[in-house]
């Protein structure tokens, strides 16, 4: 096991949290607990105890072997069924991007994006391509249009042995994906029961394409369940009140009380930066509910202090800011000793220096204008190191709904939007939603152009 990622909490309490006391919520840590008890041995928690774990590993290390023979994976999916498969893929298989690269490669196709789909299956090979389609629900209306596109093209490639090219990950026993799983043998893996869209990458969900690129996904689940295992082996007050999920809990909900409506996660960890995207989604969807929670800003250093640093630094004060550092990075190439006079101080020190000096440099500019800081610092860059970044989030997140009162499971809001579509597509049953439609669009007013 890695040696120990750690928080550092020495410029949290500031700005307008400077005289909070985490200790106000003391007398919710029995609740939490027993809350924390009942739901992981109800099975209702999996991303803690991860009880699939073992059905899972065997299930993965059966299909690899079968991934091998393609050189393309196309990821179908949405939302929580694919913004972990992009940040593992950023953070652990940067070659994809870079020159000379030879294969394989990850196509993650998350957006009803007409022009990309059509651009791959221009010229994606298909013979060598294998589908993955990721749905918990099995019917969500952009993963499920991208299948028929894809599932029509496969027929038209590969004839009869179109169904070999497909994997689905979804419910074991339920939905549209996996009636079509069973109806044409596709090689399959269950999303696990009670284990949400943003809390699921962990599971086939994120990992087939991490094994696809072959990454040491074992190594990501050991890391997650190692920072769920004090609160699931020994649930109570006392375990609780000392896990850094929950003292992450406490600080963001006294933020919030406050009036820190945004949580930046600026990720001084290049590569990692795609977390801040898989964090901004599992943040946002879980508490953003009856009026609460505050909004993830993604933010990637060095590049965004040259983008909305300004915003973070001198606009309104509302910003609370995680702060993801890892002092082991690659430092690089070293700069070369005829550096010009004025860049002098630079001469023998190594690349990656000035991406530790900055920062430094801006967790100290944000801390002089009273941003309330917490460094996650991890202690490596490794895919267990990610493993513990992702379970202390998940389970920070699944807290501080419940300080905040709200379910952090589910996401009832996004549902409307998903209705007027099917509305506006002319699907039965949403006669409201038709006539909703009809006086929005009656009402639009006057165009301008511009
Ligand atoms: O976190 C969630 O539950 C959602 O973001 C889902 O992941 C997203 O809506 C996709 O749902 P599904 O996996 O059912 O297609």
């Amino acid at each position: 096991m890695s040696s120990s990622a750690f928080l550092n909490w020495a410029h949290a309490y500031t700005g307008r949290v400077a005289g909070a006391d985490p200790a106000a919520f003391t007398p919710r840590l029995g609740e939490a607990a027993n809350l924390l008890g009942r739901d992981i041995a109800a099975g209702k928690l999996p991303f803690i105890n991860m009880p699939y774990a073992d059905s899972m590993t065997q299930q993965l290390e059966a299909l690899t072997p079968g991934l091998a023979r393609f050189e393309h994976m196309v990821v179908l999916g949405i939302g929580g069924s694919a913004l972990g498969a992009r940040a593992l893929q950023k953070a652990f298989f940067p070659q994809q991007d870079r020159p000379g690269h030879k294969g394989p490669w990850l196509w993650i196709a998350d957006n009803v994006d007409a022009d990309s789909l059509e651009a791959w299956l221009a010229s994606l090979p298909a013979e060598k391509t294998v589908v993955v389609v990721i749905s918990k629900s099995g019917g969500t209306i952009e993963t499920i249009g991208q299948y028929f596109i894809v599932r029509d093209w496969l027929r038209q490639q590969c004839g009869n042995s179109w169904a070999q090219h497909v994997v689905t990950v979804t419910d074991e026993n339920n939905g549209f994906l996996r009636d079509e799983a069973n109806t044409h043998g596709f090689a399959s893996m269950p999303v696990p029961d009670n284990l949400g869209g943003r809390y699921s990458v962990l599971s086939g969900v994120g990992l087939i394409p991490a094994a696809f690129m072959g990454m040491d996904w074992k190594a990501l689940v050991r890391g997650a369940k190692a920072v769920g295992a004090p609160l699931y082996a020994n649930p109570d007050a006392a375990t609780l009140g000392a896990h850094p999920a929950w003292q992450l809990a406490v600080w963001n909900t006294l933020l919030m009380k406050e009036g820190y409506s945004q949580l930046i996660f600026f990720s001084y960890m290049p590569l990692w930066a795609q977390f801040g995207f898989w964090f901004a989604q599992l943040w946002a969807e879980s508490l953003g509910k009856e009026g609460k929670g505050s909004m993830p800003l993604p933010a990637v250093g060095v590049t965004d202090q040259h983008s909305t640093q300004q915003m973070f630094l001198d606009g309104p004060r509302d910003k609370a800011c995680l702060f993801l550092t890892c002092s082991s990075l690659p430092e690089g190439r070293q700069f070369p000793d005829d550096m010009p006079e004025k860049w002098h101080f630079l001469r023998g020190k190594r690349f990656g220096e000035l991406l530790h000096a900055e920062a430094l440099g801006t967790r100290m500019a944000l801390h002089s204008t009273g941003t309330p800081l917490v460094e996650i610092n991890m202690a490596g860059s490794d895919e267990e190191q990610a493993g513990r970044l992702i379970g202390l989030l998940e389970i920070t997140t699944l807290l501080t709904g419940w300080l905040l009162d709200i379910n952090p499971l589910d996401q009832p809001a996004v549902e409307l939007g998903k209705r007027l579509a099917n509305a506006k597509l002319g699907a039965p049953g949403y006669d409201t939603e038709t006539a909703d439609l009809g006086a929005f669009l009656s009402a639009q007013g006057k165009q301008q152009e511009f």
